[in-house]
């Protein structure tokens, strides 16, 4: 059952070099309980995506000027600022990349977790500072009664991305957005917390989005994945057929740099040039100057959206 639906999304920003055009008329869908990667260079609008579910987008110099997200069948874009407070956190939670972004550093960990169970007063806790205790264990916090009366400074990086895991999830969200969750910590916590979302995941039916750059991780957590390039996605598919048969030039472009144990490094593929300026993108297929195979029509029209079976669907003019 589909959960969320981006249809036909386009935002814009406005900056002293006129203005750029972030998101180029996206769609996606994600179904209840999975978890769908996103991927892409950086820049390419990984993040303004998943804000824009949460209208997170600061406006200006932001503007969503088409389209719609449709989260539980109601169009999010239709709602006011108001009946977002009650969405965000409740229904819809985003760990963002930087967890000191969403902790306050003059209240402790334990007071952030019980403000937020407060606010959203989750099913099935007996009281707020049992549920503040149960979360942080949750996320293998040690001693976690103690520990909840720490500041977030009194955290390791890693403990404090948790933390935040920990107050988003005891909300209980239907979607969770968790954007690069794992990049700031070291390999052996990074795996620690991709299990325990994992786990969470399956005990709540959450839907995730997870974007990441992380390709390895994508493999392992993820059922589909969407592979954005400057402000599109241009191929979506199931984990293992995005891996076994990519189809755009660019998602085999993006498989084919990343190091593998069973591949010589001399067989890496380099995709030549740089991801295009977003407020003069170029005409037509926007990945065409640094794309082997652009033939005529790339350089003047748009690709669109087709599906070539089992949900694999890919944007460029080789296909169809
Ligand atoms: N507040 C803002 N004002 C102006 N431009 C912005 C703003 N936020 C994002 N952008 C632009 O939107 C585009 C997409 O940015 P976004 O942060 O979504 O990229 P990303 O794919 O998440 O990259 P990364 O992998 O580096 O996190 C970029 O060109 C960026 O410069
Ligand atoms: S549409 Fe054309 S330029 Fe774009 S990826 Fe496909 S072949 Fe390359
Ligand atoms: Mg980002």
């Amino acid at each position: 059952m589909t959960l969320l639906e981006i249809k036909n999304l386009h935002l814009q920003f406005n900056s002293d070099e006129g203005l750029a055009l972030v998101l180029d008329g996206i769609n996606l869908k994600v179904q209840k309980g999975e978890t769908l990667g996103l991927v892409g260079e950086s820049g390419c609008g990984k993040s303004v995506t998943g804000m824009s579910i949460l209208q997170l987008v600061p406006t200006p110099p932001g503007e969503i000027t088409q389209g719609e997200i449709i989260f539980d069948g109601e169009n999010l874009l239709g709602k006011s600022t108001k009946e977002m407070r009650e969405i965000r956190g409740r229904k819809i939670a985003m760990i963002f990349q930087d967890p000191m972004v969403s902790l306050n550093p003059v209240y402790t960990i334990g007071n952030q977790i019980a403000e937020a169970i407060d606010l959203h007063q989750p099913k099935g806790i007996s009281s707020t500072w049992e549920g503040v205790v149960d979360s942080l264990a949750s996320v293998q916090i040690a001693d976690p009664a103690s520990r909840a009366h720490n500041y977030p400074h009194q955290f390791s990086g890693g403990m404090c991305q948790r933390g935040m895991i920990a107050m988003m999830l005891s909300c209980r969200p239907s979607l969770l957005i968790a954007d690069e969750p794992t990049t700031a910590l070291d390999v052996t916590v990074q795996a620690q917390v991709l299990k325990v979302m994992a786990d969470l995941q399956k005990e709540l039916g959450m839907a995730v989005i997870l974007i990441t750059h992380n390709i390895g991780v994508v493999a392992e957590t993820c059922d589909r994945v969407a592979v954005m390039y400057a402000g599109n996605i241009v191929e979506t598919a199931d984990v293992e057929t995005l891996f076994e048969n990519p189809q755009h030039p660019y998602t085999r472009g993006l498989l084919g740099s990343i190091p593998r144990a069973d591949r010589d490094m001399n067989e890496l593929t380099i995709i030549e040039g740089s991801v295009p300026n977003l407020t003069k993108p170029p005409q037509g297929c926007r990945f065409h100057p640094r794309c082997k195979e652009a033939m005529d029509i790339c350089r003047q029209t748009k690709p669109t959206d087709l599906d070539l079976g089992d949900g694999h669907i890919v944007a460029c003019h080789l296909y169809g």
